[in-house]
Parts: structure tokens; C-alpha cells; sequence
């Protein structure tokens, strides 16, 4: 069996190394894949968001099972298309994956179906959210542009002068493109965060083992956003009893809110809740599995990944075995010098075998390329290097342990993951 893996990153990385544990034993692929994946799996050159060119690849080399990994070609409808040319893929269609594509769409959603979410107002006019701004007068207050903006288009306003700087940023910048036509102003949230990443073929929904993304650059959560500096899973914030407040308030109602709109959600439903004073609020879906997530709950899946995504295909995810490992399990990523703003690429990786690994962790590659004599830098975010133990310090412990063996030029990362 071909199973082929649309996407470049760590995520996708760990897609590829579970699905190898598979008893179909399946052929990988991955496209466009990088350095490290091209060891797992046969990289193909076509780039994440090309459908056209994506069916015609499959087409051509007989895939037999599609993961459509990333937000843009899900929110694009590569699922739909891919299943149109005969070729069955895992993921939501374009109708479904609006749940993260747009902001107005989801808070919409969960004003309408009543899932806890903060209170908020949508603007398409600039003057009119600084009026409401203004008016309302409370501080810090939360900007989000509508559409996909790579993780980043989230602002916190700590004042007017801010929030004006923010809305010119969004909507007369464009800084995030047309994703600013619209933007959410929403109440400002307290508490920690966790993300909830579910398998759901929309009649069922199966949590996965709680996690914590760590977002800011810098050691105690500080400076600027990036696509996420490391996680931890499972969460130590997320009780027994906060996980089935969360099913009865949250997962389900969401599940059945898509259902009754007439976009069944079939795939991985990801929840970033943050458990305020008031209970668990929902800060953003997104419609796929997150990263750096994935690349520490999915070491922890006791089950057949490739089995469980044909089930959600097909609608059958009660009938197959999904359990968890005891333990836990971190991720450290390693980025570039600069990374998230500005960075160099092309430094050579030292430490890594020739298959990308090092001893006591396992390395997920998201981005890195492949030269005759080892591995390079080529993004932001290099590696992500994960262990798993039968605590959280100890799996720190072996991830740290292995990141004193791997160096690149510029390299950073942060040294208190798991610390909150
Ligand atoms: P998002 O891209 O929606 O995940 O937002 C990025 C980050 O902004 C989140 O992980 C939160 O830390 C923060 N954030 C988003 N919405 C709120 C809110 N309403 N209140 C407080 N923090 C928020
Ligand atoms: N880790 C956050 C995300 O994948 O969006």
C-alpha cells in the first residue's frame, strides 16, 4: 500500500514515523517532504498547497491513501479533490477545515451552538473596531485577523495607541494579506493552555493525551510569537475531570455544531482551550494536527495510525483500538539564529547520523536538506527533538540530553520547556 503525507515539516516528520509502525507495512511518501523525512519516505517535488499538480502525482504513481497535513491545502479543498480524481484522503474537506480558515466562521459557530469562547465583536471597517475599541476601554484586548496567518495573526493590545498600531497593521497593511479583510476584537483571557488534538470521523470523537505547545520565543514565555519553541504531553493542567467537562461542553457540541451546519468535520480537530477561572474556553480550532503536538503525542499512541485514519475515512472510528502509553513525553525544538523574524539558512548540522538521528531521542527534520556530506539548516524551525520516559523529567531529561549532542550555527532553543 502507497500512503503519501502532503506537508515539509516536524509534524509531518512524525506523521510518517508512526505511520511506518503500521502492519499494512505501506510505502511512504511525502510531499514536498525535507532532508530528514527524505530517510522515511520517498519526498516528492511538489509543493503543499499545488492540488492540480498534487492528484496528478498520486495519479501517476498509484497512491492509495492520502494525509493532508497542513491548514492551506485543507482549507483549499485538497481533500475534496483528491477524492473527486478516486484517491481516498484524510483530512477535512475545504467546507469543514473553515473551522480554522476563518475566525468569524468558528467564533461564530460557537456563539451560535453556546461553546465557551471569549466574548467578542467581527469588523470589516477599521474605524468601526477602534470605535468599538474605544468605547469599550478595557485593556489588554485581543486582535485577530480572520484568515490564516501562519500562527501570527494574533495581536494583544495593551493600550489604544497599540490596538490602533495593530488594526492599521492588519487591515490598511495588509500584513497578513486578505486574511485582514475582517477582523475578531475579542476579551482578553486568563489561565493555561492546552491543546486538545482529536481523532474524529464526525459521529465519534476521541481526545488524544493532552498537550502544551510552548508559543514565545524566549525563556519564560517571552517575546515574540513563533510556530511553537516546544511541547509536553501530557498536559499536567488537564485533569480527569477538566477532559470530561471538556467532552461534555466542548468536543461534542462542537462535533454536533458542525454536523447540523452541514460541514461534518472527518480528521484531527485540534482544541487550544485555556481553563480560565470560569471553566474551559475555547481559544482556536484548528483543523488538523498541531506542530510541534504531534511530534509529542504521537510518540505516545498505542494503536495502528494508519488503521484509525481508514476508519475516520470511512466513517467507522468506533470499531477500531485507540489506547495511550503511560509516561509522558517532550519535544525541544531547535531553530535558527533569529528565528522567529530574520534567518540564515544553509549552516551545517553537526551530531546527526546518516539518517538524521541521534542516540536516546528520536529527531523529527522540519526543515533541513540533504547534502552529500550531512544535514543543513533550511527554515526557522530546524528539528524537533522528542523523548518519551515514564515521567515528564525524564523525558526532559532525554531530549535535553540529546540536544547537547546536535549544533548548528546561530542555533537556539529554549531550555525551559515542561517548566510551567
Ligand atoms: P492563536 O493563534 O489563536 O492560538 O493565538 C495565539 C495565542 O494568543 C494563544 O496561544 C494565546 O496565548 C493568545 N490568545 C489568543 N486569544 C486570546 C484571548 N482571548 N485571551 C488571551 N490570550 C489569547
Ligand atoms: N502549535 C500550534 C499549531 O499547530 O497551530
Amino acid at each position: 500500500m502507497k500512503v503519501l503525507v502532503v506537508g515539509s515539516g516536524g509534524r509531518e516528520h512524525a506523521l510518517i514515523k508512526k505511520l511506518r509502525e503500521s502492519k499494512a507495512a505501506p510505502q511512504l511518501y511525502c510531499a514536498p517532504g525535507n532532508g530528514g523525512i527524505a530517510c522515511d519516505a520517498v519526498c516528492a517535488p511538489v509543493k503543499a498547497t499545488d492540488i492540480t499538480g498534487m492528484v496528478e502525482y498520486c495519479k501517476q504513481e498509484a497512491i492509495d491513501f492520502v494525509v493532508v497535513a497542513p491548514d492551506d491545502p485543507l482549507a483549499m479543498g485538497m481533500v475534496d479533490a483528491l477524492e473527486a480524481a478516486g484517491i481516498p484522503a484524510f483530512g477535512p474537506t475545504g467546507r469543514a477545515a473553515a473551522i480554522e480558515g476563518s475566525k468569524v466562521f468558528a467564533k461564530g459557530l460557537m456563539k451560535k451552538y453556546g461553546i465557551p469562547t471569549a466574548q467578542y465583536e467581527t469588523f470589516s471597517q477599521e474605524q468601526e473596531a477602534m470605535a468599538y475599541i474605544r468605547q469599550r476601554g478595557e485593556y489588554p484586548v485581543v486582535i485577530k485577523a480572520d484568515g490564516l496567518a501562519l500562527g501570527k495573526g494574533v495581536i494583544i493590545a495593551q493600550n489604544e495607541q497599540e490596538a490602533a498600531a495593530a488594526l492599521d497593521s492588519i487591515m490598511k497593511d495588509k500584513i497578513f494579506g486578505d486574511s485582514g479583510n475582517q477582523v475578531v476584537v475579542e476579551e482578553f483571557l486568563t489561565g493555561p493552555e492546552v491543546s486538545v488534538l482529536a481523532f474524529t470521523d464526525s459521529k465519534t470523537i476521541l481526545p488524544m493525551v493532552s498537550s502544551m505547545d510552548h508559543k514565545r520565543v524566549g525563556e519564560g514565555n517571552t517575546g515574540p510569537n513563533t510556530g511553537g519553541m516546544g511541547c509536553i504531553a501530557p498536559n499536567p493542567h488537564y485533569t480527569k475531570e477538566m477532559a470530561d467537562l471538556c467532552m461534555e461542553r466542548i468536543f461534542l457540541p462542537t462535533m454536533r455544531a458542525m454536523n447540523e451546519e452541514g460541514r461534518p468535520f472527518k480528521g484531527c480537530l485540534y482544541f487550544g482551550l485555556m481553563l480560565t477561572p470560569k471553566g474551559p474556553y475555547v481559544i482556536e480550532y484548528n483543523c488538523r494536527f498541531g506542530d510541534p503536538e504531534a511530534q509529542a503525542v504521537l510518540p505516545l499512541l498505542d494503536g495502528d495510525l494508519l488503521e484509525i485514519m481508514q476508519a475516520i475515512r470511512e466513517e467507522r472510528l468506533d470499531q477500531v483500538p485507540v489506547g495511550w502509553k503511560p509516561g509522558a513525553s517532550a519535544c525541544v525544538i531547535l531553530a535558527s539564529g533569529g528565528y522567529p523574524v530574520q534567518y540564515e539558512k544553509g549552516k551545517k548540522i553537526s551530531g546527526l547520523d546518516a539518517g538524521g538521528q541521534c542516540p536516546g531521542a528520536v529527531v523529527y527534520h522540519a526543515g533541513t536538506q540533504q547534502r552529500e556530506d550531512g544535514f543543513y539548516t533550511a527554515g526557522g524551525r530546524v528539528l524537533g527533538v522528542s523523548a518519551t520516559a515514564g515521567s515528564l523529567p525524564e523525558a526532559l531529561e532525554k531530549a535535553y540530553a540529546a540536544v547537547e549532542d546536535i549544533h548548528f550555527e546561530g542555533m537556539h532553543f529554549r531550555r525551559d520547556i515542561g517548566k510551567y
